[in-house]
């Protein structure tokens, strides 16, 4: 990826770090170091920009910081602009944040339900859009959203959750069949249980056994992985492969549940 320039939406982590780490390491953020260490400069945008300035402060080459709200139509647009004021194109965009619900169909609420969506789903199109037209122009460009298997299948749990992480592979996939032919490929990651500080904030650390036991693996994903197969969908070894999720969840989606 050396010479290529990266967006990440969601690039930095906050919560519990793991044991004997300095730095909590998310999703984003490791999905930044990770195009970082392939020889791409990363831009990284987050909601707190002291978060966004810590991964890339732990980049291995260079970057830039911006501050960014997802949740603000205008934010998202000006961050992209930024990235490409900064460096002048895009190559890769990797539009990961999201936000969890709680909220099961009858207590649902319209405002979690908004907020789920703008954050979710709108910033990530908006994203997207605005990056579109430059990287048209050079007739090259990856988009990587990052996604849930929450999109898939049903945890009972969160509606706006399940249903703008179902959205979002529609616009993945709208991307991906509207500008194959111009040099534009669009995937998404599907990500099961990582073992994040936003798995370790939203259910607890005590509960990680119970997770990791209804993994075939048996155990919980770590960013690393997520990182690792958003990296291959970025690269040019991705390159007949467009429209696709790719779903890393140590094999829970692939299961049938019977007693053992
Ligand atoms: N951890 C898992 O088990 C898991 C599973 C499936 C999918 N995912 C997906 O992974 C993605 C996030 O993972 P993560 O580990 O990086 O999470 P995270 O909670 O560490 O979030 C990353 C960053 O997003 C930022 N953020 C929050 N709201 C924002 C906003 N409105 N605007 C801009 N930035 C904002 C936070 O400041 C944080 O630094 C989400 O899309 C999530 O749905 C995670």
């Amino acid at each position: 990826m050396a010479g290529q320039v990266a967006y990440v939406l969601g690039g930095g982590s906050h919560g519990p770090a793991r044991p004997g780490e300095p730095l909590p390491m998310g999703n984003g953020r490791a999905i930044a170091l990770r195009l970082a260490a392939e020889g791409a400069t990363v831009v990284v945008g987050d909601i707190d920009l002291g978060r966004a300035q810590a991964t890339v402060a732990a980049q291995a080459g260079p970057g830039l910081a911006v501050a960014v709200d997802a949740a603000d139509a205008a934010s998202c647009q000006a961050a992209v602009a930024s990235a490409l004021g900064s460096f002048g194109r895009l190559d890769i965009v990797v539009c990961n944040v999201g936000v969890s619900g709680r909220e099961p169909i009858k207590a649902q609420s319209v405002a979690e339900w908004e907020y789920s969506e703008a954050v979710n789903l709108r910033s990530h199109w908006l994203t997207a859009q605005a990056a579109l037209e430059p990287m048209l122009a050079r007739s090259r460009g990856a988009f990587v959203f990052v996604g849930s298997t929450a999109g898939l299948l049903s945890s009972r749990r969160s509606l706006s959750y399940e249903a703008t992480k179902a959205a979002q592979l529609a616009v993945m996939r709208h991307i991906a069949v509207r500008y194959a032919a111009r040099g534009i490929r669009a995937n998404a990651v599907v990500l099961g249980v990582i073992d994040s500080p936003l798995v370790r904030r939203e259910f607890g650390e005590e509960g990680a056994p119970a997770r990791a036991a209804v993994v075939p693996m048996g155990r919980e994903g770590r960013p690393e992985e997520a990182a690792a197969a958003v990296a291959f969908l970025a690269s040019d070894d991705a390159g007949y492969v467009t429209g696709q999720s790719l779903i890393v969840d140590g094999g829970v989606s692939a299961s049938w549940p019977t007693p053992s």
